[in-house]
């Protein structure tokens, strides 16, 4: 039976198995023979869509898009997501359709068995476990708002700005809607990949849209911000780019396509040979960029119809915006933080994925019980996140962990796996093998492969660089 299924395989993916790996006896082996493909190319584009789309693009991108001063960030961070993001997503996506396994056990299939660069693997693993640990806190706080949105927001700025502080200062009820956003986001990727991850992206993503498209006309159409929200994001002002605002539009190209931790890879493991990768990437790119866009225009909008700061920071949305949502009243605010929940909830069980696919595969783990083991095990990990009041020396000063989190994984953990991943194509990987997944070796192909041989990796330690202060270029205050 299994020999059937392998060979079945074979034919199917046009090619011999690619190392010994196939070899190797074992309950890994049976699943990679039998590995679960998406039922369609939408459902795929819907999850990989939904995994880059997140707090990054609703809560991130306005809000430091707001302090680097608008219109020109954003031409920077375009340049960024075609540079750098692209050629990554690409990268990661023909590793996982070429491995059919988990970020470890894909490394080893691309190179050898027992192969160093399967560490690339599982730092990601690491990255996802840490990451969304705190990810669930700050989804934690994205569901509390539909309930405080629902119960309207009710007296001076202050005392609304000062909710906030109360919700992350009471380790109760952070505690407590972490434990909701975990519970659900278990509940779906238990469900596998056809019948979990799919099925729910196919009703997240478009729901997502429909809300977003009515804020952002609402903002552009029904207050007097619109324009002005217009001008800020399209408008550049190169006066205010600074290499600091490069960097983070790097660096925000990044966490926002979810790349650097093997997400597209695992998501890529999914996909059957029949998928295009190159033109699934270029898809996948553009619509979250798009996304973040129109949250912009929607943020903005508001912000300026009220003739609010741009520039308030991280607290932008659970500070600034619930002030004005006070005048809108419910019908804007609740389909607000609904959205923000659904945005987050799709990252976040590619985060899980990435964790729960490789004890399956590698340790041959059921997925119900990977599922179970590893998110309890990053729910812990969330409630040390979601107590504000525990905090330890970091960098000079006392932290949280949700912070402490955060700075790790943001700026060494994603951009060490990403500039790795990327070097593992373009250097490691036979031409053969690469051009075969990307789908052609013409002049597309040979400048992405010299971009990932020279300008990703350049740009992508830089950033790093950066994240250790160590750019001479750069000033940086303690
Ligand atoms: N891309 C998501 C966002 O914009 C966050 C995210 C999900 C992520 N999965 C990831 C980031 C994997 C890095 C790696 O919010």
């Amino acid at each position: 039976m299994f020999l059937a299924v392998q060979a079945f395989r074979d034919v199917q993916c046009g090619e011999k198995p690619m190392t010994n790996r196939t070899n190797i006896q074992g309950a890994g082996q049976q699943h990679v023979a039998t590995r679960v493909h998406w039922a369609s190319r939408m459902g795929f584009i819907l999850a990989a869509t939904g995994s880059a789309i997140g707090l990054g693009n609703v809560w991130k991108f306005p809000y430091i898009t707001g302090v680097y001063g608008g219109g020109a960030f954003v031409l920077v961070y375009l340049g960024c997501v075609i540079i750098v993001g692209l050629p990554l997503m690409i990268s990661e996506f023909i590793i996982g359709r070429r491995g059919q396994e988990n970020p470890v056990g894909a490394f080893q299939r691309l190179h050898r068995d027992g192969s160093v660069w399967q560490a690339v693997g599982w730092l990601g693993v690491a990255s996802g476990f840490i990451i969304l640990s705190f990810y669930s806190v700050v989804a934690g706080w994205a569901i509390s708002y539909v309930f405080k949105s629902l119960a309207g927001f009710e007296g001076t700025a202050e005392q609304i700005q000062g909710q906030f502080g109360d919700l992350i200062g009471s380790p109760t009820w952070s505690i407590l809607w972490h434990t909701v956003f975990m519970a659900l986001s278990i509940g779906i990727v238990i469900g596998g990949v056809q019948k979990g991850i799919e099925r729910w992206s196919k009703i997240l993503m478009p729901a997502l849209l429909v809300i977003l498209v009515g804020l952002m006309f609402y903002g552009l159409f029904f207050t007097n911000g619109g324009t002005q929200a217009i001008a800020f994001l399209f408008n550049p002002d190169f006066s205010k780019l600074s290499a600091e605002s490069v960097l983070s539009a790097l660096g925000h190209a990044f966490f926002t396509l979810s790349l650097g931790m093997g997400a597209m890879i695992t998501y890529g493991s999914y996909m059957g040979r029949s998928t295009r990768i190159v033109r699934d990437a270029v898809t996948i790119s553009f619509l979250d960029t798009l996304i973040a866009l129109m949250a912009g225009l929607a943020i903005f909008s508001l912000v300026f119809s009220y003739g609010l700061e741009p520039a308030a920071g991280p607290g932008l949305i659970f500070q600034t915006l619930p002030v004005l949502f006070a005048e809108t009243g419910p019908l804007i605010s609740v389909p607000f933080f609904v959205l923000l929940t659904f945005a987050a909830l799709s990252s976040a069980i590619s985060l899980l994925e990435v964790v729960v696919s490789y004890f399956v595969d590698e340790r041959g783990w059921s997925r119900t019980k990977a599922c179970l083991i590893m998110g309890t095990l990053i729910y812990l990990l969330g409630v040390l996140c979601a107590t504000a009041s525990i905090q330890v020396a970091f960098r000079g000063r006392q932290q949280g962990f949700l912070d402490i989190f955060d700075f790790i994984t943001t700026n060494y953990m994603l951009p060490i796996g990403g500039l790795l991943t990327c070097l593992f194509i373009a250097w490691v990987v036979k031409d053969k093998v690469r051009s075969e997944e990307f789908g052609s070796s013409g002049i597309v192909y040979k400048t992405t492969v010299l971009t990932l041989k020279f300008i990703t990796p350049i740009a992508v330690l830089l950033v790093i660089l950066h994240g250790l202060e160590l750019l001479p270029f750069m000033e940086y205050g303690q």
